[in-house]
């Protein structure tokens, strides 16, 4: 029987490039994200309608995602998710609201809980899975503007390690992916155009990521027989950043 996948965040960028390839893998997909029109548009752009369904909610809301994911389970049995829906800011810490802190918190890491703890219930009665959780680069590094959410992407990253060593017993991998700067909405709206200058300055492969690279990625992950041992582990895909020191001009 098919394997289903479910993925947060599926409606743009990361997530939706996780959708198509997880499709194009012969994987059913349970397409997760918090507007309605843009998962509507990704749902028919995917051009799947049997081996998709689609859940508009917002993944802080945990009731709605516990039914959505026990619906899930009707495309097949539930044996991968990915974490990608999260929101991004660009302020410098003394700039950050309380509230603005907050939000980023609640949306990059309690939703990301949420979800992860409704999906391994299902995965259980599947007899197991893979989780790949969407850090980021911001949450390994000092990145100017990112105290909000990069506190958030390092939360992810320790959560995915306590994840890994809960979930081992129970035939659960838990890996996070921490992309460098990737061409999507949410880089779009928050790259100035110095502010691409001075990442592609830094990143040694000198240019930004494309989702599908990504999603490579996260598809050797959730594979069982191509990642069978590893889990905890925190994958860079960022052309270069963090092996970075001193470039070449
Ligand atoms: N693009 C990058 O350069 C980059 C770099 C490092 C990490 N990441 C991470 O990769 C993931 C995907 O990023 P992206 O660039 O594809 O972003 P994106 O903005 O293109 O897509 C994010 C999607 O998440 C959805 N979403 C946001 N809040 C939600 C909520 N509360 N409930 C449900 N859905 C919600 C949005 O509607 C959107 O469709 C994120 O976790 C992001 O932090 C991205």
């Amino acid at each position: 029987m098919a394997r289903t996948v479910i993925i947060t965040g599926a409606a743009s960028g990361i997530g939706f490039a996780c959708a198509e390839h997880q499709l194009s893998l012969d994987w059913r997909v349970a397409l997760i994200d918090r507007d309605a029109a843009a998962l509507e548009k990704a749902r028919i752009a995917l051009a799947r309608p049997q081996e998709t369904l689609s859940f508009c909610l917002d993944v802080t809301d945990e009731a709605h995602v516990n039914a959505a994911i026990a619906a899930a389970g009707k495309l097949g049995p539930v044996r991968g998710l990915v974490n990608s829906a999260a929101i991004g800011a660009d302020q410098s810490f003394e700039a950050t609201s309380v509230e603005g802190f907050r939000k980023v918190l609640d949306v990059n890491v309690v939703g990301c809980f949420i979800v992860a703890r409704a999906a391994i219930g299902a995965m259980r009665d599947a007899g197991g899975g893979a989780i790949v959780n969407l850090a980021s680069v911001s949450g390994l590094r000092g990145n100017m503007g990112r105290s909000a959410y990069g506190a958030s992407k390092g939360a992810i990253i320790t959560m995915t390690q306590v994840m890994a060593v809960e979930l081992a017993s129970a035939n659960i991998r838990v890996n996070a992916i921490a992309p460098g700067p990737v061409e999507t909405a949410m880089v779009r709206s928050m790259h100035t155009p110095e502010a691409r200058q001075n990442w592609v300055r830094r990143v040694p492969q000198r240019r930004y990521g494309e989702p599908r690279e990504i999603a490579r990625a996260a598809a050797f992950l959730l594979d069982d027989e191509q990642a069978s041992y590893v889990t905890g582990h925190v994958l860079a895909i960022d052309g270069g950043f963090l092996a970075g020191g001193l470039l070449p001009d």
